[in-house]
């Protein structure tokens, strides 16, 4: 499938489809404190989401349980929520969201802190937010898709973290997962040439130790082989002829 470019239409039902989840973030980021389920804050954003009139586009797909990715420490994403998992102070933990509101999806990511937390569980979580913005300081019609790749990958090298592979970002519209693939570490390629009406999918997830993944036995959940911790942050953006737009910024 080529790379789709919207149509001012469609662009401003992706601005508001990702406006909507930045409200759902911000609602679930200042409702986290130790004691509460993860299961918890998945009931809070399904809920939340079907409050807008929005269907939450996590839910069933692929048959995922849930509305909500709830990913807490070693957790790299999609860990399933799940009420006997309880948060703890000094955790960190993942949310990952998206909606579709009249057809079109919106997707993004934060990791946050529990209560207290460790100066290196801080600074990882502050580093896979800058790779985020440090990879998309390029994103502007002309520049390559790689472009961005190469400079997440540079900024998490430069902290000696590991990059996860197995996992990308990717363009979205009236699909959650569209072309291309955008890869969170370096290419030898280019890739394609970034156009006005893109709208893609950010998301660099960053190891504080090793970069090898394993998947859990619910099929599921991505953990670190080595048991460190993980960050993960993701905006939808839509890229123009200067600046990208971030669409899913509060
Ligand atoms: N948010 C993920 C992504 O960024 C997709 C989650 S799919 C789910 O691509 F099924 F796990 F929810
Ligand atoms: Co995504």
């Amino acid at each position: 499938m080529a790379v789709t470019i919207k149509s001012e239409r469609e662009i401003e039902l992706m601005r508001e489809s990702c406006r909507l989840l930045a409200i759902v973030h911000k609602e679930m980021e200042e409702a986290i404190k130790p004691g509460m389920s993860t299961k918890d804050i998945d009931i809070l954003g399904d809920t939340l989401i079907r409050k807008m009139g929005c269907i939450p586009n996590f839910k069933n797909y692929h048959r995922y349980p849930a509305s909500i990715c709830v990913s807490v420490n070693d957790e790299v994403v999609h860990g399933i929520p799940d009420k006997h998992r309880i948060l703890q102070e000094g955790d960190i933990v993942s949310l990952d969201a998206g909606l579709i509101y009249k057809g079109y999806h919106s997707d993004a990511a934060r990791t946050h802190a529990v209560g207290k937390i460790s100066p290196q569980a801080r600074q990882l979580i502050d580093v896979t937010r800058q790779c985020f913005f440090e990879g998309i300081k390029n994103a502007k019609a002309g520049n390559y898709l790689f472009d961005i790749s190469n400079a997440i990958d540079a900024y998490a090298t430069s902290f000696g973290y590991g990059i996860v592979r197995e996992l990308v970002g990717h363009g979205i519209g009236t699909q959650l997962h569209e072309d291309p693939q955008i890869p969170n570490f370096a290419q030898r390629r280019k890739g394609p040439r970034l156009r006005p009406g893109m709208t893609l999918a950010v998301e660099p997830m960053i190891n504080m130790g090793g970069a090898d993944v394993v998947w859990l036995d619910d099929d599921w959940t991505v953990v670190t082989e080595d048991g460190s911790l993980s960050a993960h942050y993701e905006n939808t953006i839509l890229i123009t002829e200067g600046e990208p737009e971030i669409l899913t910024l509060y």
